[in-house]
């Protein structure tokens, strides 16, 4: 003892030396999905074919900081992701056209102190850990040691070009992948009747986190978890587009606005929003403003085929909407002069995109040009959501008072096929009828 503290285990020979003995071999296989290795070294060949002769350095990443020495949840880079199939915390891999060299952290093993001393890579304190060899047999590529990248004299950063060609690459889905987007989509609509049947729970005073909770506390357990935070917004939070902070109660009477979607264990996500009446029944307004966007959302869903062009579902929607609006006289000009470049007064009630690449990002490719996304046409193998809708802030002056703090969105994921697509969400109801039938039978 020093100073009347005990020492510490490290400075302890008998301790240390007995630390080093005694222990068997835990199951140190890679939590690799199945068919993700196959379908990273797919991913690789096609790089290296768009961009040949390029040697390309991608980083995992990093969980952020939370605060002190606290970290939130790791999540590897989404392109690091898509070509490697591996989740390790600081990896880099090194790409020189289609051969691959992985780079990880050695985790530490009985035998080195850091076993029982390190927080971060000791075996004691983070579980079993798949070593290099491991994982190099798990995803078929050479593994080194991190700390022999160093001697490369290369690091992980991708310039204009490298991600940019990623995006666009990103953006046609293989087999695999729709596979796993299927998956999130089909745990995501068993998430929204986890959610439908704790609305008694939310509005007897749990409120919008009971539900956000239970939708995450699924998306967890039947995936890694939520693909993006979590909205939940009851009555007047429904118009909030991306209302994440549910802090407030959820009103028998009014809309609840449900966007949420479940992120596969392969960090695929699905993004689905429906809009339910918390009572299980719409009022003839919450009805009128459904049906509206509903209409939208089907010209939209309409205008989904290989040959269109991205913007086109934007634009049929959008018709449908300003014309509607029109209808209600809520317009302060013509439909053609709200419709035009110049005009756009109909946005005010929506003023976000209708609808994204989605995959293993929510909003997938976003470092496209414009030529590649909203210019091109869209191409079987793509994957994207149409999610029109209609915000009434309850401070908005220019609506009628019946229609302030009314928000409504339906949001399906689709497979764009050779023929046409095919709405994964689509089991979900878009009818106002059809949506109040389901939620009594979940
Ligand atoms: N559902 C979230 C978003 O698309 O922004
Ligand atoms: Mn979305």
């Amino acid at each position: 003892m020093r100073d009347g503290r005990p020492p510490k285990l490290s400075e302890i020979p008998a301790f240390t030396a007995y630390m080093d003995t005694g222990w068997g071999t835990p199951d140190r296989t890679p939590p690799v999905v199945p068919g993700a290795a196959r379908a990273a070294a797919e991913h690789r060949a096609r790089l290296a074919e768009a961009l040949p002769g390029r040697t390309l350095v991608l980083g995992a990443g990093e969980a952020p900081v939370r605060s002190n020495d606290t970290a939130y949840d790791f999540r590897p880079d989404s392109d690091f992701f898509w070509l490697t199939g591996c989740s390790v915390e600081n990896a880099v891999v090194v790409l020189r056209g289609a051969d691959a060299t992985l780079y990880l952290p050695p985790p530490a093993y009985p035998g080195d102190p850091a076993f029982w001393t390190d927080a971060r890579y000791g075996e004691l304190w983070v579980g079993a850990a798949p070593g290099l060899d491991d994982w190099a047999r798990a995803l078929g590529v050479p593994v080194r040691p991190l700390a022999e990248l160093a001697e490369l004299g290369l690091e992980p950063g991708l310039d204009e070009e490298a991600g940019r060609t990623l995006a666009d690459l990103r953006m046609y889905k293989d087999e695999w992948e729709v596979g796993q987007l299927r998956e999130a989509v089909d745990r995501t609509v068993e998430g929204f009747a986890a959610v439908i049947r704790e609305i008694p729970a939310a509005v007897a005073g749990a409120g919008e986190r009971w539900l956000q909770g239970t939708f995450d506390r699924y998306a967890r357990a039947y995936g890694n978890g939520p693909g993006y935070a979590t909205i939940v917004g009851s009555g007047r939070h429904a118009p909030t587009l991306h209302w994440v902070r549910c802090d407030g109660p959820v009103l028998p009477d009014e809309l609840l606005l449900l966007d949420m979607g479940v992120e596969t264990n392969s960090y695929y996500t699905a993004d689905v929003t429906r809009t339910f009446p918390a009572s299980g029944t719409f009022s003839p307004v919450q009805r009128q403003v459904h049906d509206l966007v509903e209409r939208a959302h089907r010209a939209g869903l309409a205008a989904v085929a290989p040959g269109r062009r991205f913007t086109d579902f934007h634009h049929a929607a959008m018709e449908v909407i300003a014309h509607g609006l029109a209808d209600w006289g809520l317009l302060p000009v013509s439909v053609d002069e709200a419709l035009s470049d110049t005009g756009q007064h109909h946005r005010r009630y929506l003023v976000c995109g209708i609808g994204h690449h989605l995959g293993l990002d929510v909003h997938d490719c976003a470092r496209s040009t414009p030529e590649a996304y909203q210019d091109a046409a869209m191409a079987p193998g793509m994957v994207l959501t149409v999610e029109p809708g209609l915000y009434f802030h309850a401070h908005d002056l220019t609506v009628p008072p019946e229609l302030r703090g009314i928000g409504v969105r339906i949001e399906d994921d689709l497979l764009v096929t050779e023929t046409g697509a095919e709405v994964l969400s689509g089991v979900l109801p878009l009818d106002a009828g059809e949506l109040e039938k389901w939620m009594a039978r979940v």
